[in-house]
Parts: structure tokens; C-alpha cells; sequence
């Protein structure tokens, strides 16, 4: 099959190759998919996960991505819950060969259903930023209707899911951004804009949830704008300092299935919107990822037609 591999972490997407790999198989517990579209987050190529198994030994060439929308091909052994030519789409290990490849091993239970009006590019535009707002905001945050809610880069992938789920919870939702990002945050339903270049982070005021995608300077400024009992998110990295009176909880996204039906649900239903930017196949995968110029919305790989 095709697939694009890489093998050395200080070379960055430019590192990355298109070779012919070996079918992987389905062990037990995991189903072979058919990809039809894939995606990637820069950020994994920073991650031990991307060069190394559980074990911390060298897994290198490995295959990125690890978001995909595609058909199950084959059941392994004692495979449940998925059938084959079921279309599906999901999240899948950090630690094994990902999704931008002809197919892909995964666990049956790191996938959902993709129902069959959901296109694959959109299925697979929809596990990280649709899981990790999710969770942040539910899981770790304990988000709860007429709270306020402080979702940095809420133009980004998982900063626009933040603000729209925490919009339709019952949250005030004040978005950050760069200046050029001011409507789109808006029309992802935040209620107040800030301009992280232009305006004073500090007149926020206090807020029950940050959910921090940048890290850094701003992380560490958001700390002390969590009212007592609130909670720092950030999925940027250890934060650089904690609320007073308040948690700070850095997490990394994992796949589940209800919560996968949850966010395609609200696709399907007009109530989320997904930001799709570069379309590209996987003979152009290399180029897509090593962009000339600055594109928006998330790229995805068309693997097939
Ligand atoms: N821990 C986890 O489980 C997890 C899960 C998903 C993602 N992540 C990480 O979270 C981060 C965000 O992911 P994403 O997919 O949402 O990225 P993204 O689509 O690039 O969104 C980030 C947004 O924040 C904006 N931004 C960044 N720095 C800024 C600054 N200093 N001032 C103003 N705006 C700024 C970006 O604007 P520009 O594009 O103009 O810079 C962009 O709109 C990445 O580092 C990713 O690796 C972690």
C-alpha cells in the first residue's frame, strides 16, 4: 500500500516520504479500514508516541495521522461492535502506525459509525479538535449551563469546537485570536472577542473555565483569570502556572465512541461546524503538509476518490 513515513524527528514535516508499506494486519480486538480520508497534527511529530512504542523503543519509519473516516475491511480475531463494510471514523493509538496510508489497523472500540450522509473529508476532519474540546470542556472542565467559559484560539480546530459546544451548553463564551480571526470567532458563537495582539488579556476579569490551545505566556496570564472553584484546561503542554483557588488540568485527547456520536450528531444537525481548509490526495500529502503559504482550516488527505 501507499503511505507516507517518517523517520527523523529534527526534520519536521519536510522529513516526511511517500513509500510502499506492507498491508498492516488486524490483530485481535482491531479492525482493518479502508482509508478514504486522513488527518494529521503537526504537534504528534513532537510527540515520543510518533517515534517510539510503549516501550520507548525505535519504531521509525512510522506512519503519521492519526484521525480517520473510512470502511472496515477486515474483523480481527474476536473483533466486536464493527462489522466489514461499515463506514466508520475515529482516533486512533499514538503509539502505532497511523492513518495516512491505504488502510489502517485499529482498535475496533477507538472508532464510531460514520453515518452515510456524513462525507469521509468531514469524518475525518472531526476526532481531535471535536474529542479534545469535548472532553476539556466536559470531562476535565465540568462545564455546567451559565458558566463562563475563556476558549483561546477559538478560530483554530479545537478552539472553534470549544466555543460552539460550550455555547449550546448554556456558557458564556468569550473567544481569543489573532485581530484577523475576530468574526469567524464570533460566528463560532463566542458572545465577546479578544484580541490577543491588540487588547488586554487582564479585562477579561475572572471566568469559570480557561481552555487553553496556545500555552506559554498567554497559559500562564489565563491562570489568574479562574474564578475560585474553576479550571485552567490546557492542551498545550504542562501549564506554566495554576489558578490560586482553582485546578489546572493538562490533558491529551483519547478516542471514544459515544462521545465520537455526540460531535457527528451535531454535524449531521447544523449545530457544529467543522473548519476544512487544503484537500489534498495522498500522492500530494508531502506538499500539503510543507505549505508555501499560511492556509486555514484543517488539511485533509483524500486517500481515495
Ligand atoms: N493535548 C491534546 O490532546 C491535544 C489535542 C489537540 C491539539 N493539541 C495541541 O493544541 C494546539 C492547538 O491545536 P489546534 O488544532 O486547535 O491548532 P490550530 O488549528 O492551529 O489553532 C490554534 C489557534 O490559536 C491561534 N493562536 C496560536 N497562538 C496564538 C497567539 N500567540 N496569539 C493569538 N492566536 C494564537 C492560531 O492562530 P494562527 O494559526 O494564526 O497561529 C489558531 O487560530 C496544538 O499545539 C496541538 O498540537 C493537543
Amino acid at each position: 500500500m501507499k503511505a507516507i513515513v517518517v523517520t527523523d524527528q529534527a526534520e519536521g514535516t519536510a522529513g516526511m516520504t511517500l513509500v510502499e508499506r506492507p498491508e498492516p494486519e488486524a490483530a485481535g480486538n482491531d479492525v482493518l479500514v479502508e482509508v478514504h480520508a486522513s488527518g494529521f497534527t503537526p504537534g504528534e511529530l513532537s510527540w515520543p508516541s510518533t517515534w517510539t512504542d510503549r516501550l520507548g523503543r525505535d519504531r521509525t519509519p512510522s506512519i503519521p495521522g492519526h484521525e480517520l473516516a473510512g470502511v472496515v475491511s477486515v474483523l480481527g480475531y474476536g473483533t466486536t461492535g464493527l462489522s466489514v463494510g461499515q463506514r466508520v471514523f475515529g482516533l486512533t493509538d499514538w503509539t502505532r502506525d497511523g492513518t495516512l496510508a491505504e488502510f489502517a489497523a485499529v482498535e475496533a472500540r477507538n472508532l464510531a459509525p460514520l453515518p452515510g450522509d456524513v462525507d469521509f473529508t468531514v469524518g475525518a476532519s472531526l476526532p481531535i479538535s471535536g474529542l479534545t474540546a469535548w472532553q476539556g470542556l466536559f470531562e476535565h472542565g465540568h462545564l455546567r449551563p451559565g458558566q463562563s467559559v475563556l476558549a483561546h484560539g477559538a478560530a483554530g480546530g479545537v478552539g472553534s469546537m470549544v466555543a460552539q459546544l460550550a455555547r449550546e451548553a448554556g456558557a458564556y463564551v468569550i473567544g481569543t485570536g489573532r485581530a484577523a480571526d475576530r468574526q469567524a470567532v464570533l460566528d463560532f458563537g463566542a458572545m465577546e472577542f479578544v484580541d490577543l495582539e491588540n487588547d488586554s488579556l487582564e479585562d477579561v476579569g475572572g471566568v469559570d473555565v480557561v481552555f487553553d490551545v496556545i500555552g506559554g505566556d498567554i497559559g500562564k496570564r489565563s491562570a489568574a483569570l479562574v474564578r475560585a472553584g474553576g479550571t485552567l484546561v490546557t492542551i498545550a503542554g504542562p501549564p506554566a502556572a495554576r489558578p490560586s483557588d482553582g485546578l489546572a488540568i493538562d490533558f491529551v485527547v483519547e478516542s471514544d465512541r459515544a462521545q465520537l456520536g455526540e460531535v457527528v450528531q451535531r454535524v449531521r444537525d447544523g449545530r457544529l461546524r467543522t473548519v476544512i481548509g487544503n484537500v489534498a490526495t495522498l500522492d500530494d500529502a508531502v506538499a500539503a503538509f510543507n505549505p508555501t503559504e499560511r492556509t486555514n482550516g484543517k488539511t485533509i488527505i483524500r486517500v481515495r476518490p
